[in-house]
């Protein structure tokens, strides 16, 4: 880098930005941050902003856009939003009085993984920084909380499927900002064209775009000083009480993790909570494609103008950390009853108290505020509502005593807890509530809290009392009516003298500036008297900052007790939250069982039924029941397009959803068994970014759920194999279907539009026929959503295409052609029917033919069994 010729300040950038190649530098000159040359121009078209170019360096125009200090945190929010890092390079040197060059250092990066600052983050969920390694032991921090996660698959070669499945699986619940990967190996970029699809670091660009994947040197990757950081951090000896004493994989993860978290913010993270392990086996395994087939959080469609999901349909938190915390309940089902049971009782307890909903009303994100307090990045405001918090959590407390349950007895120790009190008091007695200066300018600390402030104060009061009687002073001496004392930031304290009445100034005077319509003096008893008030003024102001450090130092000694706190204030506001729903919406809390099963009475879409907007229709919603269990595992459901079919299967996945996370649920009554883990396949998407067609997509999921279910799992198979040409289809869709129903045992839920499939209720005891009633009514269907046993009578394809619009001719041509290919598909079946009983009785000959080839008295045990097994064997693909 050639510097020669560039002005001293340039010069000073670029040698920044030689470090921070990939990052905005944001540049602090002032009051403002300054970006050049090349970053310059990206954030002006990213921002919006003037792109300038003033002055010139080495010879060069100086290509600048600036953004104020005041409203920087708007536009960074736009940048990272626009998958860029920022890096904030400060004045470190006062400049005040400084002589040459003020001095500049990058105090923090900003990235999307990195985000703690109240105007970055967003309020409802999280977002995480995620870190993988070679051999895939993974972690996962929130910086803005100091939450911290790990897994490690049970089979570690990166490379296989089954570590590939877990991963994503076990990371899926997790909004990730940007994930980590060592850089050592050439093929683990996703984008090499030799990955294969299977590997994990192929399937990271599925969860984050590619310029959020960070890959860095293998050094970085080192068990032995992610053990001492995770020590240091944590004040703990031994890593034995957090299971992680010798998993190397996760302890070099978290090295990397905790050491790029800490470079980007600028300062260790002291408030690191202790880490989870990610225990799949406690929850029901729901991954994204379920997650996303199913909007719970997240809209199927996101541009979606009504963002309707379980999620906004339950989410009433008065907090933001409530909201997260509902979030991640209905990403993370709970797979046993144990905890479940307590939940309920807490959330009945609470409905029968409705008023303790409002009661947590306007509480701040406490959790956000601990971690802000430890570094350092709070401020009085802050504080002092902080503590206004605690007092109206105390308060609560009052409320929720004696309740004789678990849950609610541990909030209720949490909130009554002493400390709050001596928080409030340290908080109070430092404090002034009323000040509304910037904290620059001081004004924060309470009179009497320190005698020293108190002093500088007392200094500056007399000496503005002093300037009050200067003035009077003055206007008798001067005879000037409307001469008045000033000040301005710039040109300190001055006698101010309209032009009419310049002629009766005083010899002495001494002009310092000159306006429009008046003129500015100074004397030397003024000048004095300024001196005397700019001195206690910075004297207080950097004694209140002092002060200020103080109480930050006492209050970080308390960050664990604000976090347990928070904690308490989340799970309360989440139980109230759910509680609404029964005493307003009159739901019902469900039996919970330890069986297989899905039984439900009258339960209706939570979604749908209580948005009556998102419904396409005026009259309310159809409630339904269902009857799953180890006996009638499979509801197989036939009827016209639009008849509800997908809607009541979704209905089903969204009850179950909502009883294993303890909440009450829309229905007259309910038991929920026991349930590991939930799929779906479910409408046609493709894949374009991953190159697979939507029939390819469709039967990977379909592979994935004959893989992998049990006869735990509830799967949602809607209209399987229609995909691809009908016979292939309906070939498909049966062997699906036998297979769920006869071996895995999956309470299964399948739609189809596979009339044929109906007769499978005769041969599989574990199959029943439900239909969704409609009826017709000259020439128009008429919509009834009520589910009946038994198949559907016909299919009325043709007549919702009429519905929706499709011209008549071709509704009339389609009608000629439906009728010839109905006769054509008995013809085909016939067809289908013979070859296979042909099949069977060539099969037969060969087998009968090879019984009397053998010569029993010459056939060893062993050659008999052999042939015992190859005719079971090729007999495997018959009927019998
Ligand atoms: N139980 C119900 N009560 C009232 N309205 C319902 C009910 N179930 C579904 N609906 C309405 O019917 C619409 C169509 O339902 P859905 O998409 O589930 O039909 P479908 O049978 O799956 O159709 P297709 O075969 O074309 O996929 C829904 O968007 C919803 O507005
Ligand atoms: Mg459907």
């Amino acid at each position: 880098m050639n510097l020669e010729g560039h002005t001293p300040v340039i010069k000073q950038f670029l040698k920044i930005k030689k470090n921070h190649p990939n990052n905005l530098v944001f540049f602090r000159m002032g009051d403002f941050y300054e970006l050049f040359y090349g970053d310059a121009l990206e954030a002006s078209r990213i921002l919006g902003i003037t792109l300038t170019q003033r002055g010139k360096s080495a010879n060069e125009p100086v290509l600048m856009a600036g953004v104020p200090v005041s409203a920087h945190q708007n536009y960074l929010k736009k940048l990272i939003n626009a998958g860029k890092t920022v890096a904030i390079c400060e004045q470190v040197s006062d400049p005040v009085g400084y002589k040459g060059l003020v001095e500049r250092k990058v105090v923090r990066i900003v990235t999307a993984g990195t985000l703690f600052d109240s105007g970055l983050v967003s309020e409802k969920t999280q977002t995480w920084l995620m870190c993988i390694n070679l051999s895939s032991g993974i972690s996962l921090i929130d910086v803005s909380t100091g939450e911290l996660f790990w897994f490690k698959p049970d089979i570690v070669k990166v490379t296989d499927q089954a570590p590939c499945e877990q991963i994503l699986t076990a990371i899926s619940k997790f909004d990730i900002g940007e994930i980590l990967i060592p850089d050592t190996k050439k093929n683990l970029n996703p984008n090499d064209k030799d990955l294969e699809p299977k590997n994990v670091f192929f399937s990271l660009k599925e969860i984050v775009p590619q310029n959020k994947i960070v890959p860095l040197p293998s050094w970085e990757f080192d068990a032995e000083k992610g053990t001492s950081t995770l020590k240091k951090r944590l004040a703990i000896h031994s890593l034995e009480s957090i299971e992680l004493t010798g998993v190397n994989s996760v302890l070099e993860s978290m090295s990397a993790l905790i050491n790029y978290a800490e470079k980007n913010i600028g300062q260790p993270i002291k408030y690191l909570r202790f880490p989870k392990k990610i225990k799949q086996s406690q929850f029901v395994i729901l991954d994204t494609t379920a997650q996303k087939a199913l909007e719970l959080n997240k809209p199927l469609y996101d541009n979606s103008e009504k963002n309707i999901t379980l999620i906004s349909c339950l989410d009433r938190c008065q907090t933001s950390g409530g909201s997260r915390l509902l979030n991640n309940w209905v990403l993370s089902p709970l797979s046993s009853n144990e905890f479940l049971l307590e939940r309920q009782k807490s959330i009945h307890w609470i409905s029968e108290r409705p008023r303790l909903h409002s009661a947590l009303k306007g509480i701040i994100d406490i959790s956000r505020v601990a971690a802000r307090i430890s570094l350092g990045n709070t401020s009085p405001r802050e504080l002092c509502s902080l503590s206004q918090n605690l007092i109206k959590i105390h308060e609560l407390s009052h409320l929720i005593k004696a309740s004789n349950n678990k849950y609610i007895e541990t909030v209720y120790q949490s909130f009554s807890n002493s400390k709050l009190h001596s928080l409030v008091a340290r908080i109070t007695n430092c404090l002034s509530y009323d000040f509304s200066n910037k904290m620059k300018y001081g004004g924060f600390i309470q009179d009497g809290f320190d005698e020293i402030l108190d002093n500088f104060r007392r200094i500056e009061k007399k000496s503005n009392d002093f300037l009050k009687k200067l003035e009077i002073e003055h206007k008798s001496k001067t005879g000037i009516s409307n001469l008045k004392i000033g000040y301005s930031p710039a040109h300190g304290y001055f006698f101010e003298v309209t032009d009419s009445n310049k002629n009766k100034v005083p010899e002495n005077y001494v002009r310092k500036q000159t306006l429009k319509n008046s003129e500015r003096f100074t004397t030397p008893e003024l000048k004095e008297l300024e001196d005397k008030i700019l001195f206690a003024k910075e004297n207080a102001v950097e004694r209140e900052q002092i002060i200020f450090g103080h109480l930050l130092d006492d209050l970080k000694k308390n960050t664990d007790f604000l976090f347990d706190l928070s904690e308490s204030v989340c799970l309360f506001d989440v139980f109230a939250t759910l509680a609404l729903k029964i005493s307003e919406n009159k739901w019902i809390l469900p039996e919970l069982t330890n069986k297989p099963e899905i039984i439900i009475e009258q339960g209706s879409h939570p979604v749908l039924a209580s948005n009556k907007d998102s419904l396409s229709f005026e009259h309310n919603y159809y409630p339904n029941d269902t009857k799953l269990n180890d006996k009638k595992s499979m509801m197989l459901l036939t009827g016209p397009n639009m008849s509800g079919k997908s809607t009541y299967m979704k209905q089903v996945a969204l009850i179950v959803i909502l009883g294993r996370i303890g909440s009450p649920l829309p229905a007259k009554k309910a038991k929920i068994g026991i349930v590991d883990r939930i799929f779906t396949r479910i409408g046609a998407a493709d894949d374009l970014a991953g190159g697979r067609s939507t029939f390819m997509v469709e039967m990977n999921e379909a592979a994935k759920i004959l893989h992998e279910s049990t006869n735990k799992s509830l799967v949602l198979l809607d209209e399987i194999g229609r995909g691809t040409s009908t016979s292939d289809g309906l070939a498909l869709a049966t062997a699906i279907a036998t297979q769920l129903a006869q071996k895995t045992k999956a309470l299964c839920l399948f739609a189809t539009h596979y009339f044929e499939l109906t007769e499978l209720e005769k041969t599989q005891n574990q199959i029943k026929n439900f239909h969704i009633t409609t009826k017709e009514e000259e020439e128009k269907i008429i919509f009834l959503y009520e589910l009946k046993e038994g198949p559907a009578s016909k299919s009325f394809g043709l007549k919702v295409a009429k519905l929706a619009g499709i011209p008549l001719p071709i509704i009339q041509h389609a009608k000629i052609i439906s009728h010839s290919t109905s006769s054509n598909n008995q013809e085909k079946n016939n067809e289908i029917k013979s070859a296979r009983q042909k099949f069977e009785s060539d099969l037969f000959k060969k087998i009968a033919k090879e019984i009397c080839n053998i010569d029993p008295n010459n056939c060893s045990p062993n050659t008999a069994l052999n042939l015992l097994f190859k005719w079971k064997k090729s007999l495997k693909n018959t009927d019998l």
